[in-house]
């Protein structure tokens, strides 16, 4: 197949039916019926307005979210504006959840769809933003020029930029992804002038990329910096990771050298088994360590940033410990997990401790009398240095994570609450009970892919 005939079939799979459309647009109305209500009753003059994908028209098939935006007063109190916004939320959806990002907002579900109403302030221009929502509606206004300018098709060209990112593994701007979310999506193609057009740019990426249809009000770091068009002082491109913006590139090569559905709709691998597991280890005779707990009851956004957190310090930890540590993942379902895959599971007794300089006189005596009749090896001199050597603390990557050291590894306040109440550690083959609920990350850790 051409790329082009590639392209054709995944836009069948991800355009929105017009039974869709219809469906998303009945959903939004009664919510919005509701919003005006409730809006009116309590005596407030305020726009309620559709927003994100779903007023662009560029969401992919299947995704299931509405951004309801409240227009709200600018006369309003910062209290007042959020007292106003929960109850619209709660009245519109009595057995919604109230979610926080700056401020609170309510989340609830309108017939199979998802969500969230957010109130915002109605301002005439950017240049009064007093909450951190308040640039999106100016967003749908900047994109609507966008397209009109693009002209047919434009709709068409972010949605095969999002599946694309989403088969790489880089849609998105939450925290678990650290991607490349809608609008910035739009603004690329837009940029660029397709989305063939922006796979060309991606293939060839070497940071600092800037793309500054503003003058930027800050000089932003970072290996991507996307001026926001509505307000200069942000990159929408801030939250991009530099393995995601890694990712892309590579997906983009691949993609042009070889165009093939595979990227737009990649196989999840199949789940390992144990025996796999076993000839794994075996094969690498690499020592795997899982620390396992129950996952704290917090946001994606809250987790994955807290998980991440907690294996880097943990690997950290580690190595300052001497393990030589290959790789390590985090994943969560129901339990959370951080897996751990050392060079060598077990080191030898002595650890080798330098102190200071010989001639830094105060330092170095009293480095020399600590030590002193203790049970260690010198000290002795290395490199102008006393060095000793002394036992080591855990010579087994297990026996650190099983002291009470662990907690000493820096942690997200989740995880932390939640290993004090208890957590597991399995070594090795003795990880194949895990391998039920988390036998596709494992699969995941034995074959990484870009
Ligand atoms: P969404 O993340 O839902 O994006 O945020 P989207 O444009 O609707 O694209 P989908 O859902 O991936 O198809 C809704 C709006 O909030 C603002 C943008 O205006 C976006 O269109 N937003 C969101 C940001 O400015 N930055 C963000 O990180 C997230
Ligand atoms: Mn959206």
């Amino acid at each position: 197949m051409t790329a082009e005939e590639v392209l054709s079939e995944v836009l069948d799979q991800v355009s929105p039916s017009d039974e869709e459309r219809e469906a998303l647009h009945e959903a939004y109305e009664s919510v919005r019926e509701r919003a005006v209500e409730t809006l009116d009753q309590e005596g407030i003059d305020a726009d309620v307005t559709l927003v994100g994908s779903a007023a662009r028209d560029t969401w992919l098939s299947g995704d299931r979210d509405i951004d309801v935006f409240l227009l709200l007063p600018t006369e309003l109190e910062r209290d007042e504006f959020e007292r106003v916004g929960l109850n619209v939320g709660r009245a519109v959806f009595p057995d919604g959840t109230v979610e926080y990002a700056e401020h609170p907002y309510v989340q609830g579900t309108e017939q199979g769809y998802d969500v969230d109403i957010v109130p915002c302030y109605d301002l005439d221009s950017t240049d009064e933003l007093r909450s951190a929502v308040d640039r999106t509606p100016f967003h749908k206004e900047h994109i609507r020029g966008i397209a009109e300018e693009f002209g047919e098709g434009y709709g068409d060209e972010v949605r095969l930029l999002k599946a694309f990112g989403r088969g790489a593994g880089v849609y998105g701007s939450d925290l678990r992804t650290r991607g490349f979310g809608g609008y910035l999506c739009e603004l690329l193609v837009g940029h660029y002038g397709g989305f063939r057009e922006v796979l060309e740019a991606a293939a060839d990426w070497s940071p600092q990329v800037r793309i500054e249809p503003r003058e930027p009000e800050d000089g932003f770091e970072g290996h991507l910096v996307v001026v926001d068009p509505v307000d200069p002082s942000r990159n929408v491109a801030s939250v991009v990771s530099e393995d995601s913006f890694a990712r892309l590139i590579d997906a983009a090569r691949g993609w042009l050298d070889e165009p093939n559905e595979s990227y737009f709709f990649p196989e999840e691998p199949e789940p390992m088994g144990s025996e796999e597991l076993s000839e794994a280890l075996k094969e690498r005779r690499t020592r795997l360590v899982a620390v396992v707990f129950e996952a704290p009851d917090i946001v994606e956004d809250q987790l994955y940033p807290q998980l991440r957190k907690t294996r880097r310090s943990l690997v950290e930890e580690l190595e300052r410990r001497g393990f030589d540590i290959i790789r390590a993942d985090e994943f969560a379902d129901e339990r959370a997990v951080l897996l751990v895959e050392a060079n060598v599971g077990e080191q030898s007794r002595v650890e080798k401790h330098a102190g200071p300089p010989v001639h830094v006189r105060e330092h170095a005596t009293a480095f020399a009398q600590k030590y002193e009749g203790a049970d260690v090896v010198g000290p002795y001199i290395e490199d102008g240095r006393y060095v000793v050597e002394r036992e080591r603390e855990h010579t087994k990557v297990e026996d650190f994570v099983r002291s009470d050291a662990f907690f000493g590894v820096g942690m997200g306040k989740g995880i932390k609450e939640k290993t004090k109440d208890g957590y597991e550690v399995f070594v090795g083959e003795d990880c194949a009970p895990l391998l039920n609920e988390f036998g596709v990350e494992f699969a995941r850790h034995f074959e990484p892919t870009a």
